[in-house]
């Protein structure tokens, strides 16, 4: 095995876990007045190089790939393979993702890894007799699972883009799975959670996650067998997961517990590179995901719906601001769950959605005296062409040359289906509950959906992940992105808007108290302190329906300084954190 790091294993994973390596002193947050975001911890600036993870420990592998000469491509592939190991409730390599890149020279692209449903999957599979939906059937056990991505994702990537040897950029996972990793006590928390779940998904193969005693912070979580799938990665490349050895293990555990993907599902999987969908928002080019993620989509929409308003003059989070951009939220929500779905296999009406004069007359329809349209009297516009036919994570990246990345992964929900494959040790996605079961009836996001996003053989599901990046005038300006779910997108909209109108850091940007609207359910979700009693009240008044709810989401964000430093804003939910040189 090539010797990545010059340091002993154990010696590396004490220098990963002593914390990250802040590289600049931060400077000073910004006043805040009525018109701003709460003030919030001085962010990390980097003069050369950054990566924003959800993951210290995988922040570092990052950063330490760039310092010896990788590209943030090369960083993508490390941080990938890291997280798999150390954040094993949304990292993956049994899951899939979306990356939204910019090139040094100012090319941009988009990797397309999610995962595709079973050859044997078919529309109505999570239907009992009576076609109403099975509860539980497409979230967790061997059949929620689609065919994964993510190996055959960064594989691609690194053909493309990278510089590194491959074998050097999977190694430090190698090595964190062998050695171990010290949990959070975030990450102790939810492995303690999901005991039961481990034990009911894996009968009579508990996986390394289950233990007699409870997790506790600091505790060293070792995983033998998923180190020796990583390293038939590391000498095959994607044939080392879905071939040979990996693949017999992981169709064995298909067949323990009646799920569908077979070795002929695995070898066709495909990345597919895919254009950018490219937008404009206040003098910034915004470069984001298309189908099948309907999230770049929806910003764009929604975006375009705001622009024609002056945010930064009505105030941060003054009930008119809310009233506006959930209005917007609403509407492009609305369009979602009619139009959106795999454009592989259907007409996706995209160019229509993003026309300005669509979103402008959309727009019309919000009301200027701030009251709230109720979401029964809004429908997708009518008139399109049809469609015939609590995990995720994300990561920037951001090297010295000025290369970004920008990459949403997932097993769908927390620890996905469950499922770990016995003998192989990595966790399968249950990423079949983002299709449409049925039309109408909610998925685990409260998303409905109709026929563009129904279950078909080989089909990608439709997903809310929407990493983005923005530039302006040619120049890099920020790289964003946020698990969630649903939420995913009105998360992502906030760090635009906190940093375009509303002046805020990086910082600022990803701990302020947010709020999300997606149509239906017709309800404001509102994280503590992201509004005052009044404007709380206000907004009742005026028809919304303001909902208290958890905090959700984990906003990473590279903003670039106008010296060209990255200032990096990992979000204080979790236990992500920046590292740069
Ligand atoms: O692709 C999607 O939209 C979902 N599978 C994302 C799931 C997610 O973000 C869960 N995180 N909290």
């Amino acid at each position: 095995m090539p010797t990545f790091f010059c340091f002993r294993p154990a010696t590396l994973v004490l220098a990963l876990l002593a914390g990250p390596v802040l590289a600049q002193p931060a400077r000073p947050t910004p006043p805040t007045t009525a018109n701003q975001l709460p003030p919030a911890a001085a962010p990390v600036v980097a003069r050369h190089a950054l990566v924003v993870s959800a993951h210290p420990v995988a922040s570092k592998v990052g950063r330490d790939v760039m310092q010896q000469g990788g590209n943030a491509y090369d960083a993508a592939v490390a941080v990938q393979f890291a997280l798999a190991v150390v954040l094993p409730v949304a990292g993956n390599i049994g899951g899939g993702g979306f990356i939204v890149y910019r090139s040094k020279d100012g090319t941009a692209g988009t990797l397309d890894f999610r995962e595709t449903a079973p050859a044997a999957a078919s529309r109505d599979m999570y239907l009992d007799a009576q076609g109403n939906v099975v509860p539980g059937r497409s979230t967790a056990g061997p059949l929620a699972v689609g065919t994964p991505g993510s190996v055959a994702g960064m594989e691609a990537l690194h053909k493309k883009l990278g510089k590194l040897s491959w074998a050097k950029l999977v190694a430090p996972a190698v090595r964190l799975a062998r050695y171990g990793v010290a949990l959070t006590e975030k990450e102790a928390a939810g492995l303690n959670r999901t005991q039961a779940d481990f034990t009911k998904y894996n009968p009579g193969s508990p996986p390394v996650f289950v233990r007699p005693t409870p997790w506790q912070k600091g505790d060293t979580l070792k995983q033998p067998a998923l180190a020796a799938t990583l390293e038939r990665i590391q000498d095959q490349g994607r044939a080392g997961f879905y071939q040979g050895r990996t693949a017999e293990l992981l169709l064995a555990e298909m067949k323990k517990g009646g799920g569908l993907l077979t070795q002929q599902d695995l070898t066709s999987y495909q990345p597919k590179w895919r254009d950018a969908l490219r937008g404009t928002y206040r003098g910034y080019d915004v470069i984001t995901m298309p189908p099948p993620s309907s999230g770049g989509v929806a910003l764009l929409q929604i975006l375009q719906m705001l622009e024609p308003s002056n945010l930064g003059k009505l105030g941060y989070h003054t009930p008119a601001a809310v009233a506006l951009i959930t209005e917007a939220e609403r509407r492009a929500y609305a369009d979602r769950a009619t139009y959106l779905g795999d454009p592989d296999f259907g007409r996706v009406p995209v160019a229509q959605l993003l026309a300005k004069d669509y979103n402008k007359q959309r727009g019309t329809t919000i009301r200027s005296d701030g009251q709230a349209t109720p979401s029964t009297q809004i429908t997708a516009s009518p008139g399109l062409l049809h469609y015939e036919s609590d995990q995720t994570t994300h990561y920037d990246i951001v090297d010295a040359q000025g290369n970004a990345v920008s990459c949403t992964t997932t097993l769908n929900g927390a620890y996905g289906s469950k499922v770990v494959v016995e003998g192989a040790g990595f966790l399968l996605n249950n990423e079949m509950d983002d299709f449409s079961s049925k039309p109408g009836v909610p998925n685990a996001y409260g998303l409905v959906g109709g026929v563009a996003n129904a279950i078909q053989p080989g089909k990608r599901m439709l997903s809310s992940m929407t990493p983005t990046i923005l530039a302006k005038n040619g120049k890099l300006a920020l790289v964003t992105g946020s698990p969630g779910g649903s939420t995913i997108i009105t998360t992502v909209l906030q760090s635009i808007l906190s940093v375009v109108d509303y002046g805020a850091n990086a910082e600022q940007t990803a701990a302020a108290p947010r709020l999300h609207h997606q149509w239906l359910p017709d309800q404001l979700d509102v994280e503590a302190g992201a509004l005052p009693p009044a404007t709380v009240q206000t907004l009742k008044e005026k028809g919304f329906n303001p909902q208290p709810r958890a905090p959700w989401g984990r906003l990473d964000v590279i903003r670039i300084l106008p010296n060209g430093q990255l200032e990096g804003g990992p979000d204080p939910r979790g236990d992500d954190a920046a590292v740069g040189y």
